[in-house]
């Protein structure tokens, strides 16, 4: 088979991550994918980096057993702990994409000069994205918090509510907030209260996440290698470790549309 025509393999520590999927999916239409949600060790954001890379390999070996295409990394907590350590491993199979380069090289693009980020501890803890500024020699001045209850708490549902309204008054009432011009939300969950963050901040802030510029990166990546499906040759197929109660509803809360979803455990 002509390697164009494969799918994409996504995957995420849960659910979350189906707003890069949704993002992926606009982008490029004529592709399909296949995900999978880690939703039996979910969260990761509280995890060790050396958990976190086991479970991703795990996850790795099974999108390249399908076969795929592009690996794309859409929780911010695996791309930052895990994502080096699966290319180092994995790089002669296939390329495997995080979502922290494409959203920095983004907003060095768009001359970002007082960066807020918002993310798990995981992401937080793991100072990636000053890192990779100073790899791409940007001199962006970067104010980090992990805000660890956002996450839960959109996945309950509970987002242009009350709780979402005190937790975030909560958050981003910090004053390491206050003079930055953008905010970027470093989790696959986020994009869910970006119109709520937007308003905390009087629309004053630039906002951004992952998604987008993910997306581009792919589009760009799958062109310049002959990768581009010229239609679509497949149904995109979900993937989830563990079934969570009220599950096609969160699911269809982050997708944007009903989704069917197969359970697979892979081996422990
Ligand atoms: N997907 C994770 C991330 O983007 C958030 C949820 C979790 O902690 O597993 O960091």
């Amino acid at each position: 088979m002509n390697k164009a025509q494969l799918p994409i393999g996504i995957f995420d520590s849960g659910i979350g991550g189906l707003t890069v999927a949704k993002a992926i999916e606009e982008a490029l239409p004529h592709e399909h994918f296949i995900y999978f949600g880690d939703t039996l060790h979910m969260p990761y954001g509280d995890r060790s980096p050396e958990v976190i890379r086991g479970y991703c390999r795990q996850i790795v070996e099974f999108l390249i057993q399908q076969p795929v295409k592009l690996i794309i990394i859409a929780c911010n907590s695996a791309s930052a702990l895990a994502a080096g350590y699966l290319r180092q491993l994995y790089w002669q199979e296939v390329e495997i994409m995080g979502v922290i380069r494409p959203v920095i090289q983004e907003m060095i693009n768009q001359h970002v000069k007082k960066l807020g980020i918002i993310g798990t501890h995981a992401t937080i803890q793991s100072g990636i994205y000053p890192l990779l500024a100073q790899e791409y020699h940007s001199e962006m001045d970067i104010f980090q918090m992990a805000t660890p209850l956002l996450a839960p708490m959109i996945e309950e549902g509970l987002f242009d509510s009350e709780v979402s309204k005190a937790l975030l008054h909560q958050y981003l009432s910090n004053p390491g907030f206050s003079d930055r011009d953008a905010i970027l939300l470093a989790c696959t969950h986020y994009p869910l209260i970006k119109n709520e963050i937007d308003a905390f901040f009087n629309g004053r802030k630039l906002i951004f996440d992952n998604a987008g510029p993910l997306a581009k990166s792919a589009k760009k990546y799958l062109s310049e290698n002959g990768l581009l499906a010229e239609k679509r040759m497949g149904e995109n197929r979900f993937y989830v470790s563990a079934q969570t109660p009220h599950f096609a509803k969160t699911a269809s809360m982050f997708y944007g549309g009903p989704v069917e979803i197969e359970t697979i455990l892979l081996n422990d």
